[in-house]
């Protein structure tokens, strides 16, 4: 029985990690065998991976050097824990996944986009059944995301308009992907933002 996959996308602090969480928890409860997982990140190399890409200088890496770094990071995750997973039939929720860089990388820095699907197609090839872009204003998010002082804010720090064109990449993936995406209102208290994520998840799984 092949499993499912789903992601969260969203800018620096939109709350992906608190809504997969609260989604882990809930679908565990209704009996389902749940892997969370996150990127940059979610297997000890890629972690390691990690380390180099959310720390330092924002210009310590041109955004073609990140393409080749988290797309590294990513292969090493999607063959140490998401497909074996995902082969054992288990529900995998990942805070982060392509997307991130088709926009990260692909959409603030020149547009890069071509070298980030061209890359993805020959060394990942395949997508989340089903993603949820946890949408809300930059300016708030930001505020959020740099209250927690976790030492990985390479990306917020780009600064605001950084932010606000994430913003705009993440609402555009619906016109490439409409029926994996979807967008969820991630300016509400967390409770409502998780009914919300919920709701279209019942929807896709039944
Ligand atoms: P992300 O994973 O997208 O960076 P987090 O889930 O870590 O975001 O949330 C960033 C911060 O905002 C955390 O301190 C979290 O507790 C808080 N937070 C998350 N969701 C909400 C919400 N709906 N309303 C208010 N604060 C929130
Ligand atoms: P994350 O820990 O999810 O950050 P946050 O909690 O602030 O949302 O991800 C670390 C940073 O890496 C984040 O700023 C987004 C960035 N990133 C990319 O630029 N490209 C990618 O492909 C991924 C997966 C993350």
């Amino acid at each position: 029985m092949a499993g499912k996959f789903i992601s969260f996308e969203g800018i620096d602090g939109s709350g992906k990690s608190t809504q997969s969480a609260l989604l882990a928890d809930a679908l565990s409860a209704t009996g389902h065998d749940v892997v969370r997982t996150r990127e940059p990140g979610g297997s000890p190399g890629a972690e390691d991976i990690r380390r180099l890409l959310v720390e330092g200088d924002p210009g310590r890496w041109s955004a073609e050097t990140e393409i080749l770094l988290f797309t590294a990071a990513r292969r090493d995750h999607l063959e140490r824990l998401i497909e074996p997973a995902l082969t054992e039939g288990k529900l995998v929720i990942s805070d982060r996944f392509a997307d991130s860089t088709r926009v990260y990388q692909g959409a603030t820095r020149g547009d890069l986009r071509g070298m980030v699907d061209d890359l993805h197609a020959r060394m990942i090839g395949r997508e989340p059944d089903l993603t949820l872009v946890i949408d809300m204003d930059p300016t708030q998010a930001l505020s959020r995301g740099l209250a927690r002082d976790s030492g990985e804010d390479r990306f917020e720090d780009f600064g605001l308009s950084f932010q606000q064109k994430l913003r705009a990449g993440f609402l555009s993936l619906t016109k490439d992907f409409g029926t994996r995406v979807h967008v969820i209102n991630g300016d509400q208290s967390q409770d409502r933002v998780a009914t919300d994520v919920l709701e279209v998840v019942k929807a896709h799984m039944s």
